[in-house]
Formats: structure tokens, sequence, C-alpha cells
């Protein structure tokens, strides 16, 4: 076997139980947690050598080039096509990409300038584009069922061969979200918009700056998708930020972090239950709780290393994996552990920066930090490690400290004065959702309170404008995220929120058996968004639902 499942469906049901168990018998907090699980998933092992660390230079992501600039509006296409690519050395991997690079061209955004993305869909099935933490229209949010489907894909709405396959799916298990063709999508939902071949997706760009993702987020094969190579980055910038001093240039790095796991032949290996990520959605039985990989990637090269200046650095970190945490640090060879000064979360600057030596980042989840090499010899190391790997995934990057250089950026005391303050006291309305496990149309699945997504079903209305406090609820690791809004974190475990969620936040990580509150004003458009666990497993396994904005 060259597989290990790390978690079984009796361990999962095995965890409920011991958090029903905690909560009749008022077991301390301490107690539960100090079961508290590393993960949540089963790693794959390669069945491919792999390459030593610190080796691959680490790979800049190209920035994309507008097509025009004309009338107030940048535009950009983008082909969704794919490509071989070399990830590990001397290895040729099929990949879908966004322009036939992985990570996708980094799109670059400034505030209050719209953008229109042309997305042109050449692979073999449907996708949806989707903005991570943009604050868009419903028409370019990407919904999972609004589909742009590829030349010669059925369409779901004439009924050609989508409606047959319907009708035997539902002779066997019924019809649900989990077990039909991804064109069922579009028919289940009567507000999906599907399109043929291209998609315009437009952004006002009229939010705080900082570091977005696009990734595929179509239904039920969002996970392989983004596995795949779906994923890219976008910034939006503005002059405050730019007046700010901080690390710029060749001092700014992009960092996304991302697990894969590779076959003999160079494959990326993914344990789907239809390989053509066609007609059959899901993962088989021992990763049902998440896919994890055992090769560290960043910006698509394995454990690289990039040279630096013994300067400060701006890094702009990114969790693209689908289902892996980590912890990160930076050690010197001497086994010194330098400051991760945080200055940004997922939605934008903090007030003020926050001093780490270790940082968790779920999957989805963006750190802006300050890393400074100053004091660190010329011809020395300085290793990302990841607290919560073990062997080969402790390791996630180095750099290099090349040479000495002068540095005029600084870290002001004061990063931003726009953080909104909202109190628990201008709440219009609690509410409680719960993330578990649970049973779906006879199936293993993953529920919001109790329920599998369905797309044509509001699991909540919320007037715009209006405050909210929600409480979130988790039995194993769920990356909670929500579409449109930023949130602050309240409070976690009944407590004072941790000092890493800090700032304006659009996803947030539960620990197992772990509750906290968020609040937030649902403000910007009305019209249909989504949350769910952005774990891409169990996203595509029912843990999404639909938020009506009116
Ligand atoms: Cu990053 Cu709804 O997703
Ligand atoms: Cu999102
Ligand atoms: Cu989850």
């Amino acid at each position: 076997m060259s597989e290990n499942p790390g978690m079984t469906r009796r361990q999962l049901l095995g965890i409920g139980g011991t958090l029903a168990l905690t909560a009749a018998t008022g077991l301390s907090t301490a107690a539960a947690l100090s079961r508290r699980p590393a993960a949540t998933g089963a790693e794959l092992r390669s069945a491919i050598p792999l390459p030593p660390a610190f080796r691959t230079p680490l790979p800049l992501p190209p920035v994309l080039k507008p097509v025009s600039t004309s009338g107030g509006v940048d535009r950009y296409e983008v082909t969704q096509r794919e490509v071989k690519m070399e990830i590990l050395p001397g290895v040729r991997t099929p990949m879908w990409t966004y322009e036939g690079t992985f990570p996708g061209p980094t799109i670059e955004a400034r505030r209050g300038r719209p953008i229109t993305v042309t997305h042109r869909n050449e692979l073999p099935v449907p996708t949806v584009v989707h903005l991570h933490g943009g604050r868009n229209t419903p028409t370019s949010d990407g919904y999972p069922a609004d589909l742009v489907l590829p030349e010669g894909w059925p369409n779901p709405a004439d009924g050609t061969s989508a409606m047959h396959q319907m009708a035997d799916m539902s002779g066997t298990d019924g019809m649900s979200a989990m077990s039909g063709p991804s064109g069922m999508a579009g028919m289940r939902d009567p507000r999906a918009v599907v399109t043929r071949l291209t998609r315009d997706y437009t952004f006002a760009t009229d939010q705080r700056s900082t570091m977005l993702w696009y990734h595929d987020h179509r239904m039920d094969f969002t996970a392989p998708a983004i596995w795949r190579g779906l994923a890219g980055l976008h910034f939006v910038r503005d002059d405050a930020e730019d007046a700010l001093g901080l690390p710029a240039g060749a001092r700014e790095v992009p960092l996304m972090i991302a697990d894969r796991a590779f076959d003999a032949d160079g494959k990326l290996k993914y344990p789907a239950l239809d390989p053509s990520l066609r007609d059959r959605p899901g993962v088989r039985e021992p990763y049902l709780a998440g896919v994890l990989g055992d090769v560290i990637l960043v910006n698509g090269a394995p454990w690289p290393v990039h040279e630096v200046d013994a300067a400060r650095y701006r890094l702009r970190i990114l969790n693209a994996s689908n289902a892996r945490h980590y912890e990160l640090e930076a050690v010197t060879d001497d086994g010194r552990r330098l400051d991760l000064v945080q200055i940004g979360a997922d939605q934008g600057l903090l007030a003020t920066p926050v001093t780490h030596r270790s940082l968790p980042i779920a999957p989805a989840e963006r750190y802006d930090l300050i890393v400074d090499f100053t004091d660190v010899p010329v011809g020395g190391r300085v290793r990302i490690r990841n607290r919560l790997g073990s062997g080969r995934t402790r390791d996630v990057m180095a750099f290099r400290i090349a040479r000495k250089a002068a540095d005029d950026s600084r870290i002001p005391p004061v990063l931003a004065r726009d953080m909104p303050s909202w109190h628990r006291s201008d709440a219009a309305r609690v509410r409680e959702f719960a993330f578990r496990a649970g049973r779906m149309h006879g199936r293993h699945g993953w529920l919001i309170g109790g329920r599998p997504f369905d797309p044509a079903r509001t699991d909540v209305t919320v007037n715009l404008g209006d405050v909210e406090v929600w409480r979130l609820i988790a039995d194993v690791h769920h990356p909670v995220h929500l579409h449109l809004v930023g949130f602050q974190v309240l409070s976690r475990g009944g407590r004072q929120p941790l000092a890493h969620d800090a700032g304006l936040k659009d996803t947030i990580a539960l620990r197992p058996g772990e509750s906290a509150e968020i609040i937030t004003r649902f403000d910007g458009y009305r019209g249909r968004y989504l949350f769910h666990c952005h774990n891409a497993e169990h996203e595509d396994m029912g843990m999404m639902a639909n938020l009506e904005i009116g």
C-alpha cells in the first residue's frame, strides 16, 4: 500500500462521540482540547522519488497584462487550459491551469478602478471562477451553478444527456448535490446562469487593499479542480498602503503554499471517484475528511529556496491547500526563531502590527507578514517550517541570505485607520451554525446546521446593512469562509480571540471541538452569496449554504 489513510469514518464518528460526551459530562475545554488531532484528512503518498528540499528556486507567478485599459476599466483575458508543467525537476505533470501556469497569473488591481476578466474554458469540464475575498456582485461572484461549459458539453438546460444521467441516478440513490453529474447543478438551480465557453467577471475593486485569490468553484468538483491547478493571486492596492513605506518591489514576495502528491508517471495523485471529473463527484472512503499531499509546493515548486538581501521582506502568504493546516515559523541555521510581524489578515492591513513566533494558517487564509533577515549572516539560511507537519511536511521552503544591502523600509506603528468597529450590541441578530459530519442521502456528508448544500434552498436571509453575530461550532477542523463580507473574530472557545485572529478576516479556522463568534455588517450588494467550509473536500461534500442578502 502506498497510501496512508489517516482518519477512517469510524475515527471521524469517534470524534463526534467524544464531543457529545464532552458536552454531556461537562468535561473541561482543556480536557477536550488535549485530544485534538493535529489534522483533519488523510495523506496521499507520492509514488515517485521526491527532490531534496531547498534546491528548486522559488518561482514568482507572472503578472497578467491587461488587454485594454480604456474607458476607466482594466480588461483581462484568461484561458483555462491543460498543460504539462515541470513541478518536480525533470518530471512532466499534466495540470489544469489559468494561462498555462500554476499558480495562475497574478492580477494587480487598484482600489476604485474596476476590472473585467474574461475567462475562456478550454478544459474538458465546466468551470466557475470565484474571486475569494472579493466584494463583488452576485453575477460575478462565481456561484457554483453558474457554469462556464466547454465546447461540446451538453447544456443542462436542454435536457440532453445530462437529463438522462439524472434519470439514471435518481433510480438508484436519488438525486442529490452529491450524486449527480455536474450538469445537474444548473438544472436543479433555477437561478443558475450558465454560459458556453466564455464568461466576463467584473470586479468593482471597491474594497480595502489586500491579497485575494481566484480559484475554481464548480459545484461538487471544487476540490479536485483546485488540486489540478486552478488557483491564482489577485492583489488590491491603494495609495494609503503605498505611503506606508513597507518593503516593496523584489522585497515583497507572494507565497502560495499547497500540498500535492504525485504518481509514478508524474501525474498528480487524487482519490477522485471519477478521475475524469465529469459525472460522479466525491473521493474514496479514506479521504472523506480531506485530501493531504506529501509534497509541499510554494508557488508551484517543491520545498523551494529564494535568495534574499539581508533586509526586511514582506511575505504575502496564502494557504491554497485543500485540507492541510500549517503552523509556520521562520528558523535560522542556529535554531533561532525570527519574529513574524503580522501587518495584515485576509481582508487587509491590521490597525497595528502583531508579532508572532509561529502562525497557524488554515486553507484559504492569508497573512501579510514582515520578516527581517538583517541579522542573518550572509550565506546563511532561514527555513520556513510547519510545526504541524511530520517528516518532509515539516519543511515548507527556505530563504538564503545572499548579500548585505541598504534598507529604508519601515513598519509603521499604525497601519490602517479604516477598521470597522462593530459591537455585539449593534447586532440585529445572533445565529448559530454547527459544522459537523453527518449522513447525506445515505452517504457520508459534511453538514451545516444538519443540512447538506442545496442550491435551490435559501438557508439564511439577512437584511442589507445589518450587523450580525454568528456563532460557529465545529466537530473537526473546519475553516469557515463567508463570501462578500469581511468579519472580525469576537470570541474563540468562549474567550478572547487568539493573536492571529486580529484584523478583518474572510475565513476563520475552527479547530476540533471549538466554537467561535464572528461579527460583520452585511453590506455591499443584494443577492445570493455563500458561506462554506474551505476544506475543499468538505465543501464538495455538502458543507456549503446559501446566504441571501435582501
Ligand atoms: Cu475560496 Cu467560496 O471560496
Ligand atoms: Cu470566497
Ligand atoms: Cu470542514
